[in-house]
């Protein structure tokens, strides 16, 4: 069964604040994922749902090109912006397309990422046509990161609370295509993967620990699809105040701390091996069995760096 589809122009009006307020990828995770996929400046990479340009920019020193792929051509104007004044634009190829529907060179990339996106996309298409666009032996890696919402404490059950009573006083309710859930826990993404060609080779978590401000959770919520500011309308402003004075209301120190975790769920395209025998993936470890876990938990090779933290609070796909 095919995925339910997403509107296409969630995301319109976001880069603003997405730039701004969204935590960046942990340096760990960015550096354990080049150590893996052996980026070594040479090779080219593919960002796909780019966004503002999270992954592309923390990888830029580890390709010699670079695409950056996204619907929402004010997410793309800004990653062009963004990518002239880092002095290395020439190396930078921007293109407004759905992954769906990108034409890209078979066989063209090292690597492939996707932030915080695959879930939104029509899955089997989209791991199709990267299987294709990948050279035999290089990955498709899958970024994960929540936000300020994810957590039990008692200021994210405040706050979950808060854009519950906004999304309906405001009207939003169409911004998760029916089913969406239930069709990603009937087939996990490694489910999705492992048929169309992949070798899955593992998850790799890494904790952090960030304080917010009231403003920036504020800001926060506006990068996101289902509390955008043009999903709000007029009533943005209004949203906004009423978030903070709740808030600093539950939490007067007006320090929000959250513990939580970044997670990147790496395949690769196998390298060309003996008719009968096992494929192979170059520069990872071998995989044990992905499936063999709940859907919630695509893989089972966990790697958790931080060790000792014990939240599983994040790496959830972002809103
Ligand atoms: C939550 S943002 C993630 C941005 C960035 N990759 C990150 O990791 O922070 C999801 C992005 O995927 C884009 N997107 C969603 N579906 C897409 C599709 N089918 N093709 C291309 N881009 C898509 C959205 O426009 C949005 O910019």
């Amino acid at each position: 069964m095919a995925d339910p589809v997403f509107a296409q122009n969630l995301f319109r009006g976001t880069a603003d604040s997405y730039d701004k307020f969204r935590q960046p990828y942990p340096r760990p995770l960015i550096d354990d994922l080049a150590r893996r996929t052996g980026a070594d400046g040479t090779g080219r990479l593919l960002d796909l749902g780019c966004g503002t340009g999270q992954i592309c920019f923390a990888l830029r020193d580890r390709f010699a090109d670079i695409w950056a792929v996204d619907q929402e051509p004010d997410m793309t104007a800004l990653v062009r912006q963004k990518a002239e004044a880092s002095g290395n634009g020439a190396c930078f190829h921007v293109l407004t397309c759905a992954a769906e529907e990108l034409d890209a060179p078979a066989a063209g990339f090292d690597l492939v990422t996707m932030g915080n996106a695959f879930h939104r996309m029509q899955r089997d298409a989209v791991a199709a046509n990267v299987l294709r666009w990948l050279r035999p032996g290089g990955h498709l890696a899958l970024l994960w990161g929540g936000g300020p919402t994810d957590g039990t404490a008692p200021w994210q059950q405040t706050l979950r609370d808060v854009g519950e009573h906004w999304r309906h006083r405001a009207g939003i309710v169409d911004r998760v295509p029916a089913g969406h859930e239930a069709a990603r826990q009937a087939r996990p993404d490694a489910e999705v993967l492992r048929e169309a060609g992949f070798e899955m080779t593992g998850r790799y978590e890494f904790g952090f620990s960030h304080e917010w401000t009231a403003d920036e959770i504020a800001g926060h919520a506006f990068s996101t699809s289902v509390l955008s500011e043009a999903a709000l309308g007029d009533l943005a402003p209004e949203f906004a105040a009423d978030l903070q004075r709740v808030l600093l209301a539950a939490e007067p120190s007006g320090r929000f701390r959250q513990d939580g975790t970044f997670a990147c769920d790496l395949a690769c395209r196998p390298s060309a091996g003996p008719p009968a025998g096992p494929a192979l993936c170059a520069s990872a470890p071998a995989a044990t069995d992905p499936m063999a876990v709940p859907a919630e938990r695509p893989l089972d090779q966990i790697v958790r760096h931080q060790a000792g933290r014990s939240h599983r609070l994040g790496a959830r796909p972002s809103r």
